[in-house]
């Protein structure tokens, strides 16, 4: 008669103890992304989490950025990037474009003409299957330089110590540059009217494999009329986007997208450092807007902007923060979309 098969007591034990193993790296490797063996570090949940001040109410909205709205296009390469790089998105052609225009708020309630810096994101999708997400902002610097001083400055604004923010631009002087750039830079009736800037450096490789770093910006085409913060602020709260969604209206508006190369030295890993006025610049393409289209029911609304989605050929640098966008972005994203009944879509919604 057949013995059932005993294994010796030996490898039974040696198996408990791999399972055991197996079971504790798990845990540690949760507990390490999770931030609980290391409480100094910044996750993606600190930083969402330091976006939204106590008054506002996100649910279901982005943490920042969090009032805008879709538009559709086209952006028509020239093919002069081809030179700087092999992806498809720089080859002379049209190629659909889908995108946001914002205001850069956690409160999907300000009224527009109390924020300061305006903002649009971008994807352009080639035939090759590849995507370049893109999110740009009007300033032309960055406030803070790394992610960890981005954090800081968070928190700084929304401490209770009337001294938090001297204390930290005293301890962080390159918030000048954005300061002055808020302080004295005229406000304008429209985003057709706005410049965008990456501001995160990037790179380009071109198809004999040699790297250009950049910096790229979309410049409007319509020229900027001045108008002050308090006349704004009499167009009504959401002028921004009555205003382009009846610009777009009576014809598509358009935008040129600059790429701005690096001397060598120049610094790529810094957002609140300007590179030098004589920097070459190469004209790539037209972004042409077709279609607003109203975030509730509209395309752009379970889109991430992660600037860390780039076709072949444009990579990202040294530059630290794509990185930290892009964890921050996707906790956003899982939050919004979790909160999916707290802003519902609507059939019935003002579609313009
Ligand atoms: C560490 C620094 C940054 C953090 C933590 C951060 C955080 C965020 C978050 C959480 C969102 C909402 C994402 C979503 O739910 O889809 C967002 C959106 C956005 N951010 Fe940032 N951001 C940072 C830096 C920047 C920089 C440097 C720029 C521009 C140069 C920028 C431009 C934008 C724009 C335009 C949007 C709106 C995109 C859209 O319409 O979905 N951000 N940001």
């Amino acid at each position: 008669m057949l013995q059932p098969h005993r294994p010796p007591a030996r490898s039974v034990f040696g198996s408990l103890v791999l399972i055991a193993i197996v079971i504790g790296a798990s845990a540690a490797a949760f507990a390490y992304t999770a931030g609980w063996l290391s409480p100094q570090r910044l996750t993606p949940d600190k930083m969402v989490d330091a976006l939204t001040p106590p008054t506002v109410d996100p649910l279901g909205h982005r943490r920042n950025h969090a009032k805008g709205i879709c538009f559709t296009g086209i952006f028509e390469a020239n093919g002069a990037g081809s030179a700087l790089s092999q992806a498809q998105v720089f080859t002379r052609g049209q190629y659909p474009a889908l995108g946001r225009f914002n205001v850069a708020t956690p409160d999907p309630k300000a009224a527009d003409a109390t924020v300061r810096v305006r903002g649009l994101g971008l994807l352009i999708s080639t035939p090759d299957g590849q995507e370049w997400r893109t999110a740009m902002i009007d300033a032309p610097v960055f406030p803070a330089s790394t992610p960890q001083a981005f954090y800081d400055l968070l928190l700084a604004s929304a401490s209770k110590d009337p001294d938090a923010m001297k204390t930290y631009a005293g301890a962080h002087p390159e918030i000048a540059a954005f300061g002055a750039w808020a302080k004295s830079a005229p406000w304008t009736g429209s985003y057709a009217e706005d410049r965008f800037n990456s501001l995160n450096s990037f790179i380009f490789v071109d198809n004999s494999g040699a790297e250009h770093a950049v910096r790229w910006s979309l410049l409007p085409a319509a020229q900027p009329v001045p108008v002050p913060p308090d006349e704004l602020a009499k167009r009504g709260p959401d002028f921004l986007e009555q205003e382009i969604t009846q610009r777009v209206g009576s014809g598509p508006q358009h935008w040129t997208m600059v790429v701005t190369i690096a001397n060598p030295g120049d610094p790529t890993a810094d957002p609140t450092k300007v590179w030098p006025e004589d920097r070459h610049i190469v004209e790539v393409g037209t972004l042409t807007v077709e279609r607003i289209e109203a975030e509730r029911d509209g395309p752009c609304r379970d889109i991430n902007f992660d600037p860390t989605v780039l076709p072949t050929g444009i990579r990202t640098s040294d530059d630290p923060f794509p990185a930290a966008r892009s964890s921050a972005y996707a906790k956003s994203y899982d939050r919004r979309t979790a909160e999916a009944q707290d802003y519902p879509r609507t059939t019935t919604g003002a579609k313009p």
